[in-house]
């Protein structure tokens, strides 16, 4: 297990012990945070929005194309933006901090 430091769309923090080897999204998902996630992490919905915190960016990694293209028509984008679904939470992101973007 491994944390999650998570920001809510009220502005709350908190964390979670993350599960190793399921994505950012259904770790957020299984702990009833607020995200849609309606195609249930098959990259073509864009509500699983969240904002990695910049100190995280590097380690995350880039976004993939398919995220590229459903960020680009959101207007909540910011650097640190991913799709949570396409996050595969690992123990190299333990302590991982995250905001999530608001519902569009
Ligand atoms: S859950 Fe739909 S894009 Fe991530």
């Amino acid at each position: 297990m491994a944390k999650i430091f998570i920001t809510n769309r009220e502005g709350e923090q908190s964390e979670i012990e993350g599960e190793i080897g399921i994505s950012v999204m259904e770790n957020l998902r299984d702990n009833d945070y607020e995200l849609e996630a309606i195609c249930g992490g098959q990259c073509s919905c864009a509500t699983c929005h969240i904002y990695i915190d910049e100190s995280w960016m590097d380690k995350v990694g880039p976004r993939n194309d398919e995220e590229n293209e459903l960020l680009e028509e959101l207007d909540c984008v910011q650097p640190g933006s991913r799709l949570s679904c396409q996050i595969e939470f690992t123990e190299d992101l333990d302590g991982l901090a995250l905001t999530i973007a608001p519902d569009e």
